[in-house]
C-alpha cells in the first residue's frame, strides 16, 4: 500500500482515498470503503476505468502495444516456447524447468480421455449444432463426472481439475467437429503432442493413415500461444465472477466458454471470415468501410478495434507474419481473402474515422485466415479459441481462489426504475 491518496470532496466532508500501485501500468484509487463513509457508489458501465482484481499473470499496455505473460514478451514466448510451456508459465508463474515440463507434459497427455458417457453425449445434438454450444454443454457436464474432486477449498483438487480441463479441452472440440462432419470420433493418442492430438482428432479418420502437419502444428501452437491469456476480458471476468460464488471449475470455465462466443469477444474471428466472404471483392472495400462509420448501420469492421489496445494489437503483428508463411506453403497460396484482409487494414488505416477513434486490427483480423489456410471450418475458430483460452481461465480461476481478499463478486448498480406503487388486481386494470 503507497501513502499516495486522492482527495475527493463531498460538501463539507473531505475523503482521502488510498491509491494502490501494481509493479507496472496504471495504480488504482481503492474505493472499497467509499459506500460505508459516504452512502454513494462508483459508476462504471462496462468497467471502463475499473480494476475488478490484483493480479499477477498477464500485464498489457494498450498505448504501446505491449503484451507480456508473467513478465515475458509474447514476442519471445511466441518465437521460442511451446502452448503447454506457456500454460504451465500462466498457471504456475515460472517457465518450467526441464524436469517439471516432461511430468507436466506427460499429466496432460494422459488426462486427454473423455468418459464414455460424455461422447455420448455429442449424439443427442442436432447434426449442424455450432461446436461453440456443443462446448458449453459438454465441458459444463464434466463436473457430473468428477464431482469427487471438485472441492475448490482443497489445492490439491484445483491443480488437478486444472490440468483436467487443459488435457480435455482439445478432446471435446474435435468430438464436436467431428459430430458436425458426420464422421466417428477419433479418441486421443497420448505419444502425440498435444497440438498434433487436436490435429489428429479432428482430422484423422478411421479408413486411413494420417500424418501430422508439421506447419500446422506449427501455426496452431503460435496461435494458441497468442490466445492463452489477456488479463481480465470478458470471458475472463466471466470465470472469476462465476468462481466467486464458490462454483465449481467445470462450471466456471463454461461460463468463461459462452462469454467467448459472442462476437464482440472470441466469436469476431468467425464474424472476421463472414465479413470478408460478405465483402467479396477488393473493389467493395470502400462500401464497406462507409457502413462501418455510419452509425445509422449496426455494421461494424470486424476484427478492428480493442477495448484495451489503442494501438496495433501486437498478436495481430505476429499473425500477420506467421500468414504470409502458413499460405505460402499451403494449398491456400494465392487466398483472395488474404489480399482483401490486407487490402482492407490498408484502406481503414489510412481512414481518419480510424484513426480519429484508435482502431486497429486485433488478434482475430488474422487468425480466421490461418485456420481456413488450415482447413479449419469458420464454425470451428471460436472453439479453437476456447482451447487455448482455457490456460489462461484456470490460471485466473486459481489465482482468484488464492486470494486472501478474494470474496463473491457482487456489482452495484444505479437504479433507474419506477418507485414504490400499489397493486392493483387484474380486474381492475384497463
Ligand atoms: N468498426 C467501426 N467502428 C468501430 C469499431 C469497428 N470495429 N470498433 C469501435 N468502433 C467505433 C465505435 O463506433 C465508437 O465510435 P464513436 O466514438 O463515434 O461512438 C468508437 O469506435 C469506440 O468504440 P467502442 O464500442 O466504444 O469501444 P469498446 O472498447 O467498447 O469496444 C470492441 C471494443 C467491442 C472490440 C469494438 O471495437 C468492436 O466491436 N470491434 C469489432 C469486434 C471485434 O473485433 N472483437 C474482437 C475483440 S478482440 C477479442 O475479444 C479477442
Amino acid at each position: 500500500m503507497s501513502d499516495q491518496h486522492a482527495i475527493l470532496t463531498l460538501g463539507d466532508e473531505i475523503l482521502r482515498l488510498n491509491i494502490v500501485n501494481g509493479t507496472e501500468g496504471p495504480g488504482t484509487i481503492d474505493i472499497a470503503p467509499l459506500y460505508k463513509q459516504t452512502g454513494l457508489f462508483t459508476r462504471d458501465p462496462g468497467f471502463l476505468s475499473t480494476a475488478s482484481c490484483n493480479s499477477q499473470i498477464t500485464y498489457i499496455d494498450g498505448d504501446a502495444g505491449i503484451l507480456r505473460y508473467r513478465g515475458y514478451p509474447i514476442e519471445q514466448l511466441a518465437e521460442h516456447a511451446s502452448f503447454l510451456e506457456v500454460a504451465y508459465l500462466l498457471i504456475h508463474g515460472e517457465l518450467p524447468t526441464r524436469v517439471e515440463f516432461a511430468e507436466f507434459e506427460h499429466v496432460i497427455t494422459n488426462h486427454t480421455m473423455l468418459k464414455e458417457g460424455l461422447f455420448r453425449f455429442f449424439e443427442g445434438f442436432h447434426y449442424d449444432a455450432h461446436p461453440m454450444a456443443m462446448m458449453v454443454g459438454v465441458v459444463g457436464s464434466l463436473s457430473a463426472f468428477y464431482h469427487d474432486t471438485i472441492d475448490i477449498h482443497n489445492p490439491e483438487h484445483r491443480i488437478r481439475n486444472a490440468y483436467r480441463l487443459i488435457a480435455k479441452m482439445p478432446t471435446i472440440a474435435a468430438a464436436a467437429y467431428k459430430h458436425n462432419a458426420g464422421e466417428l470420433v477419433i479418441y486421443p493418442n497420448n505419444q502425440v503432442s498435444y497440438i498434433g492430438n487436436m490435429l489428429r482428432m479432428m482430422f484423422a479418420t478411421h479408413c486411413e493413415p494420417y500424418q501430422i502437419d508439421p506447419l500446422a502444428e506449427k501455426a496452431l501452437n503460435l496461435l494458441f500461444i497468442l490466445h492463452a491469456d489477456h488479463e481480465q476480458n470478458a470471458s475472463t471476468s466471466t470465470v472469476r465472477l462465476v468462481g466467486s460464488s464458490g462454483a465449481n471449475p467445470f462450471a466456471c470455465i463454461s461460463a468463461g466458454i459462452a462469454s467467448l462466443w459472442g462476437p464482440a469477444h472470441g466469436g469476431a474471428n468467425e464474424a472476421v471470415l463472414n465479413m470478408l466472404n460478405q465483402i467479396g471483392s477488393v473493389d467493395k472495400i470502400s462500401e464497406y468501410i462507409a457502413r462501418a462509420k455510419d452509425k445509422d448501420d449496426p455494421f461494424r469492421l470486424m476484427g478492428f478495434g480493442h477495448r484495451v489496445y489503442k494501438n496495433y494489437d501486437p498478436r495481430a503483428k505476429i499473425i500477420r507474419d506467421v500468414c504470409y508463411a502458413v499460405l505460402e506453403q499451403s494449398a491456400d497460396a494465392n487466398n483472395p481473402l488474404f489480399e482483401l484482409a490486407l487490402r482492407l487494414e490498408e484502406i481503414a488505416l489510412n481512414d481518419d474515422y480510424f484513426i480519429a477513434r484508435n482502431l486497429y486490427p486485433n488478434v482475430d483480423f488474422y487468425s480466421g485466415i490461418i485456420y481456413r489456410a488450415l482447413n479449419i471450418p469458420e464454425n470451428m475458430f471460436t472453439a479453437m479459441f476456447a482451447v487455448a483460452r482455457t490456460a489462461g481461465w484456470v490460471s485466473h480461476w486459481i489465482e482468484m481462489l488464492e486470494d486472501p481478499e478474494h470474496r463473491i463478486g457482487r456489482p452495484r448498480q444505479l437504479y433507474q426504475g419506477a418507485q414504490q406503487r400499489v397493486y392493483q388486481p387484474v380486474s381492475q386494470r384497463s
